[in-house]
């Protein structure tokens, strides 16, 4: 296992990624976490990640300095480099010149860290503060024309720094830098593996969980029922799932959804049909937050007084993501465990003094999707795109009502099938249609229309941080405009979203 210490910079995830792709098990923690702490974890290695501050500034992150001494080999990257000379007793100063972008790297002694790299390479930099001299024992190993301290090496105690970002694309042979790091100074094997997390996570659950009772709010989206099937293998009988249908899911959403779940995988879950619980106070509803607020709020209603049917329930699982948790564990971050406000559950595990069980809180959206396939979740749960919380209510732009519901639910089923059947689902990070409050004419056999416009949005995206619109056929786009102007009464028009995030959204609302 290597430990990554989060000094807050933006690219810690990437830091998680490379580790994880060398198949070696990683974790973030916070700069707090003391040397006993991760003495008693025994990691292979640390890592320091970098971090927008300068060392010097008041409230800088800062690590416990015995970290160092652990007899643990140490890779500081940037900040994490500043960090490591400052605590022993070396000088960083604010750069003469900020150094931001492509830089060319001259290896001067490769040693084990540049085992294979070329001997002039591309980095990225992006730093103010630069090391200025050195703790001692160390030795300059790298530098670039602005930087002469580029990368650094105390070969006795295994401390590493980089004051590049080895983990980024542009630094080409990054990679193979942290490779190095992985195998040859920590001595790391790749094993880590989705199988043999698997089974290391249905074992911790069982042991926490032992005979008591757990519940968990399924969406039917891939998070959550990867972690239902997940915490089923590991307590079968004695999880129950809600599933709360809100008249704002997609057609036969929740139908399928019993049918994979309940029938072939044998998991207990309660449907609640709250329909009208929600649609009822969004009469009349037109402002995006207002409508996100009730449903919310009634989405927690319903689920607390299910769960409360479910007696001496003491664990509630989430399927709450690694990006999650490094928001919340980040050196700039809130509290140590957030409840992302989509789950729902905010205040439940409080009140029903419920403990919680995060089985993926170490894993990314596409591991998750790996571990789904390796525990046996069907293929269409797997690859299932991301669906929003409120549903179709931020998608039937302004009021919600049942007519619009239905006219939405047709024209984006028709979208559905055609982006499956075309091959472009999977590389799709979502694709939906919009309905929008505004009517156009037509015409239609010889006869003036009146009717809606619906919008189709695809786009492709990594995180959904950003997203770019689909440059999807124009053919494609032609068969989904005929079909759901001839099919779906009440939409005589199709539009096609071309804005990407940002500055657009991906859903409308
Ligand atoms: P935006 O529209 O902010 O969406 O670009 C980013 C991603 O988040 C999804 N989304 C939500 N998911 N509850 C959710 O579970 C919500 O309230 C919610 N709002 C947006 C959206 O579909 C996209 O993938």
């Amino acid at each position: 296992m290597i430990l990554i210490i989060d000094f807050g910079s933006q690219y810690n995830q990437l830091i998680a990624r490379r580790v994880r792709e060398c198949h070696v098990y990683c974790q973030i923690e916070s700069p707090d976490i003391s040397a006993e702490r991760i003495r008693s974890l025994s990691p292979e290695g640390i890592i320091l990640s970098g971090g927008p501050s300068s060392i010097y500034e008041e409230n800088a992150p800062k690590a416990d300095k015995a970290i160092l001494d652990l007899d643990i080999p140490v890779l500081g990257i940037c900040y994490g480099m500043q960090f490591m000379v400052d605590a022993l007793g070396g000088i960083v100063k604010g750069a003469g010149k900020r150094e931001y972008g492509f830089a060319e790297l001259t290896i001067k002694s490769p040693g084990d860290l540049f085992k294979g790299i070329d001997e002039k390479i591309e980095c990225w930099m992006s730093h103010g503060d630069s090391t200025e001299s050195l703790p001692k024992g160390f030795e300059i190993t790298a530098s670039t024309e602005n930087t002469s301290i580029g990368a650094i090496v105390h070969r006795q105690k295994k401390l590493y720094g980089l004051q590049f970002h080895p983990e980024v694309e542009h630094t080409p042979q990054g990679r193979d830098i942290l490779r190095n790091f992985l195998s040859d100074v920590c001595r790391c094997r790749s094993e880590w593996t989705m199988k043999s997390f698997a089974i290391d996570a249905a074992a911790r659950i069982r042991e926490t969980v032992g005979d008591k009772k757990i519940i968990l709010g399924l969406s039917g989206g891939v998070d959550s029922s990867v972690t239902a099937l997940l915490v089923h293998k590991a307590v079968g009988k004695n999880l129950t799932c809600i599933f709360v249908d809100n008249g704002l899911l997609r057609k036969d959403e929740a139908e399928k959804l019993e049918k994979t779940l309940t029938q072939r995988l044998d998991i207990s879950i309660r449907f609640v049909n709250a329909a009208e619980k929600f649609l009822t106070p969004l009469r009349g509803v037109t402002d995006p937050e207002k409508k996100r607020k009730i449903i919310g709020r009634v989405f927690m209603e319903v689920f607390e007084a299910e769960a409360l049917k479910i007696k001496d329930a003491e664990f509630l699982a989430q399927g709450t993501l690694y990006p999650d948790v490094i928001e919340s564990v980040s050196a700039f971050g809130g509290p140590t465990s957030v409840i992302k406000s989509h789950h729902n559950v905010g205040g439940l595990p409080e009140k029903m003094k419920l403990k919680l069980v995060e089985p993926l809180r170490y894993l990314f959206k596409d591991e998750v999707r790996m571990l789904g396939k390796e525990i046996g979740l069907d293929e269409e749960l797997v690859w299932r795109q991301p669906f929003p919380g409120p549903g179709l209510a931020i998608r039937v732009i302004g009021e919600v009502t049942e007519q619009r519901l239905s006219v939405l639910r047709e024209t984006d089923a028709i979208l559905l099938d055609e982006i499956r059947k075309s091959g472009y689902y999977r590389k799709l990070w979502q694709s939906f249609a919009v309905l929008l409050p505004i009517r156009s004419v037509g015409v239609m056999g010889d006869k003036r229309t009146y009717e809606n416009i619906a919008a189709i949005r695809a786009v492709t995206s990594k995180d959904a941080m950003t997203a770019d619109w689909a440059k999807l056929p124009q053919e494609l786009l032609g068969t989904i405009s005929n079909r759901i102007i001839n099919e779906v009464r009440g939409v005589n028009r199709v539009v096609y979203d071309i804005s990407s995030k940002p500055p657009s959204t991906i859903e409308w609302e």
